[in-house]
């Protein structure tokens, strides 16, 4: 029998509505992100019947920030197929997503597409084989939730060029060891163009459902294989919350994605996707209110991937 979703989702939005997140702060490195009510809070599920749930804010766009990466890396799998692990590594990185100390140690090649290296470094072999690398990621994303008017927000992507001496900084390292094909550049431009998509939770979580149902979207197009579908599922388990991963298997045990605008995507396999939504963060850069409301939702209907 199918669980409640609805009163499962009200009952864990009046809980986080309830608790204190004392520690957890909005990003700040940019004013869109630091301007964001601290105390939105949106849950959607996208059961694989059709079936969808939601609760709070769910129809508020906000900036998709690294939850972008999972995107991004499934439209470049589509063209570039496994040679693609030639270029990114599939381990988690135990760093900070902005970390450049692993980069150096390992000649250039990422840890892993989640982190911003492999993330910058899959923006450039899409760069490579798209007409419009700018947009490409947006477009994708537009098709997958059937929206096509999916956008990067401009003032966050400026705001993002101008704070993005740190991922230009994680390019060139790249590109002195030979490991970046196109002008730094143009390839940051398009990572920052990326993180800076808005959507809302309802568009995310539609969006994330091809991961849950074997590779096949929302208007039933087979976006993956399943077999790939469940590749980037283990990715996201071992790769998706940063140095929060471990922690996150251990009390939610879900593949997830997060961003540090407050989203967190996610997957039980067969089952649904959801997409939660809360701009507060912890200190690894994870919404706290996001992560406890997802722990609510597995302890509520006593199902992980484990
Ligand atoms: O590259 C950056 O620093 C941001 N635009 C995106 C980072 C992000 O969302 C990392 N996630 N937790």
């Amino acid at each position: 029998m199918r669980a409640d979703y609805a009163s499962i989702l009200a009952d864990i939005a009046t809980r986080i509505k309830q608790r204190d997140f004392p520690n957890a702060r909005n990003a700040d490195y940019i004013p869109a992100l630091a301007a964001v009510p601290s105390d939105r809070f949106a849950l959607v599920i996208r059961h694989v019947s059709g079936a969808e749930f939601a609760i709070g804010d769910a129809d508020i766009a906000f900036s998709i920030q690294s939850v972008s990466k999972v995107f991004a890396l499934v439209l470049a799998l589509r063209s570039c197929g496994d040679d693609l692990w030639q270029a990114v590594r599939r381990e988690p990185s135990g760093s900070a997503f902005n970390s450049l100390i692993l980069l150096e140690q390992e000649e250039g090649i990422p840890r892993n597409p989640f982190i911003n290296a492999g993330a910058i470094r899959v923006c450039d072999m899409i760069s490579s084989r798209f007409a419009n690398p700018d947009r490409s990621v947006a477009e994708f994303l537009g098709r997958l939730c059937t929206n096509p008017e999916i956008r990067t927000d401009n003032d966050v992507y400026l705001s993002e060029d101008q704070h993005g001496n740190r991922n230009r900084a994680i390019a060139y390292l790249m590109k002195s060891f030979g490991k970046l094909d196109n002008p730094v550049e143009s390839v940051v431009r398009a990572y920052f163009k990326q993180c800076a998509i808005a959507m809302t939770a309802r568009e995310l979580a539609r969006a994330t459902l091809f991961l849950a149902n074997q590779g096949v979207g929302i208007d039933g197009t087979q976006i993956l294989s399943a077999s790939e579908a469940r590749r980037i599922n283990a990715l996201m388990l071992t790769c998706g919350m940063y140095d929060g991963v471990g922690d996150f298997a251990f009390s939610v045990g879900i593949p997830a994605k997060s961003g540090v605008g407050g989203a967190i995507i996610g997957v039980i396999p067969g089952e649904f996707s959801v997409c939660v939504w809360s701009p507060r963060l912890d200190g690894s850069g994870n919404s706290a209110p996001g992560i406890a409301a997802l722990e609510m939702l597995t302890d509520a209907i006593g199902r992980s991937v484990f």
